[in-house]
């Protein structure tokens, strides 16, 4: 019998194990089933295919199983080529004791590597069967808002909460990348294959990544490679000014585009596999085409046109809005500003520009409308953003777990019940497009340079969760938490699972309870946007308001007598939300302005729903808190003093929550709580 020597390999990479960081969902434990079998691999020498040896050749090495070559006859497990249309597909086929693994490349077999991992034990004793496995979309991203340079405001990592960047110290890229290749055997194992690696918000320092920095691009993308993901940068539109001392950034100079296409000549010159560039441009005040009259469709095509011969991609954010709106202006409605300024466009876009809009018209509030921009350009390469990174679920300070959230929002019914849903956009399927313009996902990282990766260690379920979504947005979100439970604690006590199912499985409802209540959106403390503060923007630029006063709240955003944002929506949604009658509830005061005493179709008024979910809420954290304490001993104890000392956090912070907004629902209403609890 001949075995796979590493010999066969003379490069076989050593898998990037720190013991110092904990280990996330793919402990050494999980692979115990897949490493105590006789496993043979037939794969290329591309750097993925040694990617699969190496782990296979780590769990074999640790679990007592043995590497054996392609066709001996007692192989328990093969991995092996195998036409396919799609490269990063695998299927799985378990016959007779036999358990293969065929993919038309060395991405194929890596997700399916990983799969057999998921599944544990189980991948060798279920049933016989076939079954192809492939993914929604070919683009799962993650965007890192993380600075070379610590910013004074926002720190290393904007809207981060977990330490540090894993790419930079203060200054400059990390000498030692360990972290990097840890975080993307991790990524890998839950389905993402882009990353970018710098704020969307590029600062002067991170302008030069296009340039004197490139040599860093390549080693962070030679970190990513054997793991399948692709490195993409954020740019900022004044690069040519900033970089190459033009005077003007202007899409229709010929210097810029020339400027953009040299610079897009040397990206690929250093990263010949490089992904592409995002860019945030006339939003929040970064600078854009707005400048020089031209439109985003302008802006992204010079861009597009730039990186094309390098087979590159535009992600073109559409979170443009006024910022610095008089709250005195009635009139401007900042929901309606993607749909205005992209929809209008729609098909003029570059084959290889995406647009990445927001999933919300607002800002990754806890509950808002789903963005009606994302269903207005079935002519457009479309990929919806969402937030993994807390910035107003509890900064990963509270338990939240957003997999039922994203699952929700992914599943929305653009056009009704039961026909497409913003998945369906994002895979380029939209219901009057060709069939040809598939956008993808992207998400902001919540990853930093804490022991646990997420500063929660229960955060992580939230990466992991958004991997597994991207590839399968019709996942059930609990059974991928379940899933995740059973990777990261592979031998706890039956208990362990079940009190973070407790914990975990309804939180991000419960933080809908104790903070903004009914869609209102953004009565956080401005800036930070962590605890209650329900007034802190009403008379800001932000364009956030909710209008309370002593009769109501909420936005009239109807046709017929608001700021008609509920247009922009395809029916049935232009109407349902139009009608008091037929908004939902939990959208209520996004769409509509209404008295305190409005009952809702719960049968409540606004304002004893208000009382009751903040009660509630916070009767739902001291639950969680008190099953987590009840267990705490059956979790490793750094873990556990982690959790610990977050949960305490949460309690006083939903407190918090709990009577100011309470306490601001009474003095505006003057409406008692009907159960006479205090309200201050
Ligand atoms: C939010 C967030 C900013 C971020 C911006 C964006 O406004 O608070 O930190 O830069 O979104 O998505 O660009």
């Amino acid at each position: 019998m001949e075995h796979i020597a590493v010999t066969r390999t003379p490069h076989l990479p050593s898998l990037p194990v720190d013991p110092s960081v904990h280990p996330a969902w793919l402990p050494q434990a999980a692979f115990a089933p897949l490493g105590s079998r006789r496993v043979a691999v037939a794969v290329d020498d591309s750097p993925v295919a040694r990617t699969v040896l190496a782990e296979v050749t780590a769990a074999v090495a640790a679990h007592g199983g043995e590497s054996v070559a392609p066709g001996a006859a007692d192989v328990e497990l093969a991995l092996r080529p195998d036409a396919a249309a799609d490269p990063e597909a695998f299927t799985l086929t378990r016959a007779a004791g036999v358990v293969a693994v065929t993919a038309a490349d060395a991405r194929g077999l890596l997700y399916g590597l990983y799969h057999l991992v998921r599944l544990g034990e189980e991948a060798f004793t279920g049933a016989d069967g076939t079954w192809t496995i492939a993914p929604h979309t070919p683009l799962r991203m993650l965007d890192h808002w993380d600075n070379i340079a610590v910013h004074p405001v926002m720190g290393q990592v904007e809207r981060g909460y977990a330490g540090g960047s894993i790419f930079y110290d203060d200054g400059a890229v990390r000498a030692d990348l360990t972290r990097v290749a840890q975080y993307a055997r991790l990524l890998a194992a839950s389905g993402i294959n882009r990353v970018a690696i710098n704020n969307v918000n590029v600062g002067p320092l991170e302008t030069r990544l296009l340039d004197d920095l490139l040599p860093d691009v390549a080693r962070i993308a030679g970190v990513f490679r054997p793991y399948g993901i692709t490195t993409h940068v954020s740019v900022s539109w004044a690069a040519p000014v900033r970089l190459g001392g033009l005077t003007t950034s202007d899409p229709f100079a010929p210097e810029v585009q020339e400027w953009w296409a040299r610079a897009a000549d040397r990206v690929w010159a250093a990263v010949p596999d490089f992904g592409g560039f995002v860019i945030k441009a006339d939003s929040e005040g970064q600078p854009g085409p707005f400048a020089y009259g031209r439109t985003h469709a302008d802006g992204a095509n010079m861009l597009a046109a730039a990186v094309a011969p390098h087979g590159g991609l535009i992600h073109w954010r559409a979170f443009v809005y006024n910022h610095q709106q008089d709250w005195r202006d009635r009139r401007t409605d900042r929901a309606k500003a993607a749909y205005e300024h992209f929809a209008p466009y729609d098909g003029t876009f570059a084959d290889n520009v995406i647009v990445q809009i927001k999933h919300g018209p607002l800002d990754f509030q806890v509950r808002e409308a789903m963005s009606p921009a994302i269903a207005a350009m079935p002519g457009t390469r479309v990929a919806p953003e969402f937030q993994v990174t807390t910035e107003y679920l509890g900064h990963q300070k509270h338990a939240v777990y957003l997999g039922r959230m994203w699952s929700q929002l992914l599943g929305f019914p653009y056009w009704g019940t039961g026909g497409r849903t913003l998945a369906d956009v994002a895979a380029g399927r939209h219901p009057d497009g060709d069939g040809t313009r598939v956008g993808g996902l992207a998400a902001v990282s919540n990853v930093g340079d804490d022991v646990f990766w997420t500063g929660h260690p229960l955060a992580q379920a939230n990466l992991y969760a958004w991997g597994r979504l991207t590839w399968d947005p019709s996942a059930d979100p609990v059974a991928i938490l379940d899933e995740w439970i059973g990777l990261t604690f592979p031998d706890a006590p039956a208990v362990v699972r079940e009190t973070l199912h407790a914990v975990l499985d309804e939180s991000w409802e419960t933080y809908e309870q104790y903070t903004a209540p009914l869609g209102v959106c953004f009565m956080v403390q401005p800036g930070s946007h962590y605890g209650p503060s329900p007034d802190g923007y009403e008379y800001s630029p932000w364009g956030t308001y909710h209008f309370a006063d002593r009769d109501g709240i909420g936005v009239d955003r109807t046709r017929a007598t608001g700021t008609g944002f509920t247009g922009q929506y395809p029916a049935p949604w232009c109407d349902v939300y139009e009608s008091l009658e037929t908004c939902p509830d939990e959208l209520l005061l996004f769409f509509h302005h209404v008295p305190y005493t409005h009952v809702l179709h719960s049968g409540k008024t606004v304002v004893q729903h208000v009382y009751d979910t903040h009660f509630e809420g916070l009767e739902r954290v001291l639950e969680s808190v008190r099953r987590w304490t009840e267990t705490l001993d059956a979790f490793p104890a750094d873990l556990a003093d982690r959790v610990t000392e977050r949960f305490a956090e949460q309690v006083r912070s939903t407190t918090d929550w709990r009577d100011v907004i309470n306490t601001y629902f009474l003095r505006h209403s003057g409406v008692p709580d009907a159960h006479a609890r205090q309200i201050f």
